[in-house]
C-alpha cells in the first residue's frame, strides 16, 4: 500500500512565485497514492494556470467563491468537508493574514473557516516580510490554533534577498505530508539522539576524527519524529540536512557532546547514542599550527568522558540505547558494553563488512537486551531506523509496564 493511499488532500495555492513548483508537488503527492484537489486564489493565477493544475491533478480546479455552477451544490462546504488535510503552498503573507483574521473574502480563506480538517501552511515570502511583526504574530496565532507551519526554508529569494522565506522544496513537503499521516505511536515521548563523529583538535588546523557520516543517527531522528516524538538531535560535524522539525544541537568535540547530552537526556524518555565519539582527545591542543620541524612527533592523548555511560548514571535516567561498532567478536563486545555501560539495549553493527556501517547508505544491526537478541537484516538506513525505533519503543513500554 502506498503511503498516501486514498488520502484526500486539498492544495490551496496563493499568489507567490513558488506557485510554479505546485504542479510538481501535485504529481509527487499523487505518486504516493493521494487524491489531490486544487483551489487557487486570484493571485496564484497570475503565476500559474488552473489548466496546468487540472491536468496534473486530474480534478477540476476551483478558483471562485461565486461560481454559480459549483455553488448549486454548496461547493465550498463540500470541498471543506472532503479534505483529510488542507495544504496551503505557497502561503503568502496575505493569505496567512486573512486566515488569522477569519476573513472569508475568497474561496481559499472561506474553506479554511468552513473546514474541520487539519491545515498545513508552507510560507513563502520575502525575508523581511517573514520577519515582520505582523507575520510573526499571525504565525504564532495559527500555531496556537494547532495549524501546522511547514517552513519556510532559507536561501536566495526571487527578489535577490537572502534569508528565511523560501517555500520548502517539493520533496520536503511530500515527506512532511506522509509524516503527517504516519502512526504517531511515540506521541508524548522525547527522544535525544547523538549522531555523527566528534572532532578532537590537535592544533588550529588539524583534528582526530572518524568516518561517521551521521546517516544512521539522522535516520533514527527522522523515524522517531515521524512517529510523533519530540526529537533533540545532538550532532557532530556532518554534511547532511537534519530532518525538519527536530531540535538540532551542533557540537564538535566529545566534551561538548557530553555536556549537551547530559543536559538534554535529563528530560528525555529515550536516549539513543548513535554517535561515533572519539575515545581519546589531545592532552594539550597546540595554540599555533604545529611545524614540520622533526621527523616524528608524539601527541599525548587523554580519555574522553563516556557519554552514554554517564547518561546511565543520571538520577532520572531515560531508556538508554547504545550502539556498538565492532570489527570482530561482535556479540561478545556488544554484550560487554551493554552491561558495563548499564544500557537497556545495544545495537551492534559489524563495521568490517563492506557496504554497511560507517558512511554507507545501508546497515544491518543485531540488537541485544539483557535477555533478547533481535536481527535487523541489511537494508537502507531509513528502513533500519524505522524498525529500530519501533523495537526500542516495544522495550521501553515493557520496562514502563514493570515500574
Ligand atoms: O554515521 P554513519 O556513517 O551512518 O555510521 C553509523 C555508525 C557506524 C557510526 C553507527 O551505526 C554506530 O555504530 N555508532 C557507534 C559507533 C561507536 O563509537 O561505537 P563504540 O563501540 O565505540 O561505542 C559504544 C557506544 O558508546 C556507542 O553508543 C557510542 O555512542 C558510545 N560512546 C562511546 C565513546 C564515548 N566516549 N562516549 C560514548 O557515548
Amino acid at each position: 500500500m502506498q503511503i498516501l493511499q486514498d488520502k484526500k488532500i486539498l492544495l490551496g495555492i496563493s499568489g507567490g512565485i513558488a506557485a510554479y513548483k505546485t504542479p510538481e508537488l501535485v504529481r509527487r503527492l499523487k505518486d504516493h497514492g493521494a487524491n489531490v484537489r486544487v483551489v487557487m486564489t486570484d493571485g496564484a493565477k497570475a503565476f500559474i494556470t488552473p489548466l496546468t493544475l487540472q491536468a496534473v491533478s486530474g480534478n477540476h480546479v476551483s478558483d471562485s467563491l461565486l461560481d454559480t455552477q459549483a455553488e448549486l451544490a454548496m461547493g465550498h462546504i463540500e470541498l471543506a468537508k472532503w479534505a483529510d488535510l488542507i495544504i496551503i503552498a505557497p502561503a503568502t503573507a496575505d493569505i496567512i493574514a486573512r486566515i488569522t483574521a477569519g476573513m472569508a473574502n475568497d474561496l481559499l480563506s472561506t474553506l479554511c473557516l468552513a473546514t474541520d480538517a487539519p491545515i498545513a501552511i508552507a510560507p513563502a515570502m520575502n525575508q523581511q516580510m517573514w520577519h515582520a511583526k505582523a507575520t510573526q504574530t499571525n504565525i504564532n496565532t495559527l500555531q496556537s490554533w494547532g495549524h501546522h507551519i511547514w517552513g519556510p526554508g532559507a536561501g536566495e529569494q526571487a527578489c535577490g534577498d537572502i534569508g528565511l522565506g523560501r517555500m520548502l522544496e517539493v520533496a520536503d513537503l511530500v515527506t512532511l505530508t506522509s509524516d503527517f499521516f504516519a502512526d504517531k505511536y511515540l506521541q508524548n515521548q522525547h527522544w535525544v539522539i547523538t549522531a555523527g563523529p566528534t572532532r578532537e583538535a590537535i592544533d588550529p588546523v588539524r583534528y582526530i576524527s572518524n568516518h561517521s557520516s551521521g546517516k544512521m543517527g539522522y535516520a533514527i531522528a527522522h523515524a522517531a519524529l515521524r512517529a510523533g516524538a519530540k526529537v533533540t538531535l545532538i550532532s557532530g560535524p556532518v554534511d547532511i540536512q537534519a530532518p525538519i522539525g527536530c531540535e538540532l544541537i551542533k557540537v564538535t568535540s566529545a566534551e561538548q557532546m557530553h555536556q549537551q547530552a547530559l543536559s538534554y537526556a535529563a528530560q528525555a524518555t529515550t536516549f539513543v547514542a548513535c554517535a561515533a565519539v572519539a575515545d581519546y582527545r589531545v592532552a594539550d591542543i597546540a595554540s599555533e599550527k604545529i611545524k614540520k620541524d622533526s621527523d616524528a612527533i608524539q601527541i599525548a592523548l587523554v580519555k574522553n568522558p563516556d557519554i552514554v555511560a554517564d547518561v546511565a548514571q543520571l538520577p532520572e535516567k531515560p531508556f538508554i540505547v547504545g550502539f556498538a561498532a565492532e570489527t570482530q567478536n561482535v556479540e561478545h563486545y556488544a554484550r560487554g558494553k551493554l552491561m558495563r555501560k548499564n544500557l537497556d539495549l545495544i545495537a551492534a553493527n559489524d563495521v568490517a563488512k563492506a557496504g554497511q556501517g560507517f558512511n554507507s547508505n545501508d546497515n544491518a544491526l543485531t540488537v541485544f537486551s539483557a535477555i533478547d537478541k533481535i536481527e535487523i537484516p541489511l537494508a537502507n538506513k531509513n528502513i533500519i531506523a524505522k524498525q529500530l525505533v519501533s523495537l526500542i519503543n516495544q522495550h521501553y513500554l515493557l520496562k514502563q509496564s514493570k515500574k
